[in-house]
């Protein structure tokens, strides 16, 4: 079991487990999460699934796809070097206690 921890913009926290080979981007849509709309599904068409990853995890992401990096030029927030799509962040064992920070708004 891996769990990944969003931050909300007024700093609450909530740490949600996470099902084997699940995105980070469904741990949040089936727990309910405020702040991810996912509203595509996670087929990365929507980019209301945005995130900034915390600096101590970027270095452990594998590299961004194409599709990825166009559609975070089109996020409701602005795009920052940490922004990533939620729904393309398939969690591991490796990414276990992930932390992404939740934009204002995702439209
Ligand atoms: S859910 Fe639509 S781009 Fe991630």
């Amino acid at each position: 079991m891996t769990a990944v921890t969003f931050i909300h913009p007024n700093r609450r926290s909530d740490r949600l487990e996470t099902g084997d080979g699940e995105s980070a981007m469904q741990a949040a849509t089936r727990h309910g999460l405020d702040g991810i709309l996912a509203e595509c599904g996670g087929n990365a068409m929507c980019a209301t699934c945005h995130v900034y990853v915390d600096d101590d995890w970027l270095a452990r992401l594998p590299a961004m796809g194409d599709q990825e990096d166009a559609l975070l030029d089109g996020t409701a927030c602005d795009r920052l070097p940490s922004s990533y799509l939620s729904c393309q962040i398939r969690m591991t064992p490796e990414l276990d206690g992930l932390v992404l920070r939740l934009p204002e708004r995702q439209v």
